[in-house]
């Protein structure tokens, strides 16, 4: 095949080539709220959706991050922002490779979130309040984390002994108290689809 036919694999390429190439525009999708408030299923339902409509997407989790790259952090407020940084750091490389980034983290304040907004940067993210009251997510427990917490066996467990700050201005609020996670994925679909679509 001659060189010229695609001149663009010619240079290494920018993140607007790889877009491209992969019909898609970027963007880091994060969802923000509560332990068990449905981040994951949320995540997880929406990426499905997406690569059934051609979309590549990545999921980053407390599964995948704090089992891996971010193995040597707990829960403590620097832990925190310095695990929220690191993702953001990844997350900007996903968003570089034209890649649709689903992101679940607890992020517990503004200040995080506004970290992560530094980085990523604010036209990329579009953040998604996962919202259900503690009570709701308390009494799911699927983890039983909850459970430990108030018998004193986990510390600086957000809601508990950790603050969450309602984030002030997200994209989108999905009250998973309310709704159900198809009625949940459907709206965030509707949202994102018009800013990913090439
Ligand atoms: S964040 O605050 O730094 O954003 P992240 O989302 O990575 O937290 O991890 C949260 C997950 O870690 C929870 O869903 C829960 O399964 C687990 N976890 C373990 N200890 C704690 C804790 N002290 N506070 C919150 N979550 C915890």
């Amino acid at each position: 095949m001659s060189k010229n036919i695609h001149p663009v694999f010619d240079k290494v390429l920018s993140r607007e080539d790889k877009e491209k190439l992969l019909n898609q525009h970027a963007i880091v999708v994060w969802m923000t709220g509560l332990s068990g408030a449905g981040k994951t299923t949320i995540a997880s339902n929406i990426a499905k959706q997406l690569n059934k409509l051609g979309y590549l997407t990545q999921i980053l989790d407390g599964d995948n991050i704090r089992t891996g790259i971010n193995n040597n952090l707990g829960f403590s407020e620097v832990d925190r922002y310095e695990n929220i940084r690191r993702i953001s750091e990844v997350s900007k490389l996903f968003l570089d490779c034209g890649i649709v980034c689903i992101n679940s983290f607890i992020s517990p304040t503004n200040e995080i979130r506004n970290m992560a907004k530094e980085i990523i940067g604010e036209d990329n993210l579009f953040e998604v309040f996962v919202d259900s009251p503690i009570e709701v997510c308390e009494q799911r427990d699927i983890k039983g984390l909850y459970k430990k917490a108030r018998a004193g066996k986990i510390k600086n467990f957000t809601g508990i002994d950790s603050p969450f700050e309602i984030p002030s201005n997200p994209s989108l609020v999905l009250n998973t108290a309310d709704k159900n996670v198809e009625v949940c994925v459907q709206e965030l679909l509707e949202k994102l689809l018009p800013r990913i679509k090439y």
